[in-house]
């Protein structure tokens, strides 16, 4: 981790949190602001990842038990962090990560009950010491998420839609989870209020940014 150029930023949430419009609205500032920026997400980022992605969000909701989805997650990251991530990173580009290891904590660890420890061993084994210097966690109620959701995914007709299937119970678990995670990590992970409009998260995605990473980000 120290011959990084690069900052590593990741977006987490439930469903339906907005992560992939903030994204995209980050990325569109930070290369105003004359920063190199590579976008990608998790599952896949990279294509062997991208196949993997494939497996895990299609399919019936019991398509995998929780270890073995845990251990195709971690061979996305893998490639995923090897491949695409790190040489951006070395490259000087700043990396925003639609999802990174903390959806697996929460997602497989706290809703899918694998054993928090065995998932930090497993991420040490896999990637050291990995992790984004800075998280945006957009929080939302799941219920409002969720119906998100279901009127993206009609509109874009996409079966990626496993784990929204899973149980409400199961989703708003998730929530607890994720904000579990960033009461645990205060200087690495920052909670935004996701149910505002668009643009009023936008604005508290660049207020982190600026408060954390970059002083001179452009107003
Ligand atoms: P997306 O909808 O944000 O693109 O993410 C795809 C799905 O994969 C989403 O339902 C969350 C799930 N997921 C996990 O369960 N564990 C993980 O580690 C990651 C990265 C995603």
């Amino acid at each position: 981790m120290n011959v990084r150029y690069g900052r590593f930023v990741s977006f987490e949430g439930g469903e339906g949190a907005g992560k992939s419009t903030q994204v995209r609205l980050l990325a569109t500032a930070l290369r105003e602001a004359g920063i190199r920026v590579t976008v990608t997400r998790e599952p896949g980022g990279s294509p062997g990842a991208e196949d993997i992605r494939g497996l895990l969000v299609t399919g019936e909701p019991s398509r995998w038990e929780p270890v073995s989805e845990a251990l195709l997650l971690y061979a996305a990251r893998r490639d995923h962090w090897v491949r695409l991530i790190e040489p951006a990173l070395k490259r000087g580009h700043w990396v925003i990560s639609d999802r990174f290891a903390d959806s697996t904590l929460v997602y497989q660890g706290v809703g899918r009950g694998v054993d928090r420890a065995w998932l930090d061993e497993l991420h040490q084994l896999v990637l050291g010491d990995v992790a984004p210097d800075l998280t945006l966690l957009l929080d939302l109620p799941a219920e409002i998420g969720l119906a998100r959701t279901l009127t993206r995914d009609q509109a874009s007709a996409t079966d990626e839609t496993r784990f929204e299937r899973m149980t409400l119970d199961f989703h708003q678990s998730l929530r607890r989870g994720f904000t579990g995670l960033a009461a645990g990590d205060p200087a690495r992970i920052v909670t935004l209020d996701a149910s505002g409009g668009v643009d009023e998260v936008a604005k508290a995605v660049l207020e982190s940014i600026r408060t954390k990473l970059l002083k001179e980000l452009p107003g």
